[in-house]
């Protein structure tokens, strides 16, 4: 089993997974920056987290960090617990299933701090995890965030249309909230057909 075994199981399957351009910026971000402290918010297949630690892995020693991932699927939990376990990488990684919501909660009051947050969960719900993700990021810690234009407005239902209409409001209402913060430096990259956010925190408190 290879990571590109994954690949080609969420392609076949519809499982949404990072593009290589995204990739290559998140790539980038973690050589630039070496976390040793690093929080996925939502792993999916576990793709992403595969990627991450195998890049993590070429700048330090994996036992030397901490790699949590959280995913609300129990099915998708499953598909990733077994995907490391296949990879010898679950030793590595803290595997969560739960909303990402109540953890960032449980995160903030027990004062735990991630050096690098990659947010890739719920996208309407990137706007709500703002406050909480910006809690437990050190001064200088980093959030990436993908998927930031939402494309492919549902093609069937008026509910479905409705629903993406929500996300794309939502998303849009997150890019404002990150640009303008006080707390972020942040700068938006094209990635493929999307786009990606990348922002440090540089102050301690501020309005949001
Ligand atoms: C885009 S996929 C993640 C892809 C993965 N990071 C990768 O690149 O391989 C988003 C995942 O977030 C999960 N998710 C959605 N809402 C969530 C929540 N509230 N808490 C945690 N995970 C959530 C979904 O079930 C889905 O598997």
């Amino acid at each position: 089993m290879t990571i590109q075994d994954i690949l080609e199981f969420t392609k076949q399957n519809n499982i949404p997974t990072i593009n290589d351009e995204a990739w290559e910026l998140l790539k980038n971000t973690l050589l630039n920056n070496q976390p040793k402290s690093i929080l996925e918010i939502g792993t999916g297949s576990g793709y992403s987290a595969a990627k991450i630690l195998e890049c993590v892995r070429t700048y330090t020693y994996l036992d030397k960090i901490s790699f949590t991932t959280i995913e609300i699927d129990p099915d998708r939990f499953e598909l990733s617990m077994g995907n490391l376990k296949a990879l010898g990488l679950y030793q590595n990684a803290e595997m969560i299933l739960d909303d990402a919501a109540a953890i960032l909660g449980q995160y903030v009051l027990e004062n735990r701090l991630f050096d690098l947050v990659f947010l890739d969960g719920a996208k309407g719900q990137y706007i709500n995890y703002l406050p909480q993700i910006l809690k437990i990021l050190p001064i200088g810690g980093i959030m990436f965030c993908d998927n930031l234009s939402f494309h492919g407005l549902a093609k069937s239902g008026k509910d479905a249309y409705h629903k993406m209409r929500t996300i794309a409001v939502n998303l849009q209402k997150f890019q404002k909230a990150i640009l303008k913060s006080p707390q972020l430096k942040c700068k938006i990259f094209e990635a493929g057909n999307d786009h990606v956010a990348i922002c440090q925190k540089n102050l301690k408190n501020g309005k949001i």
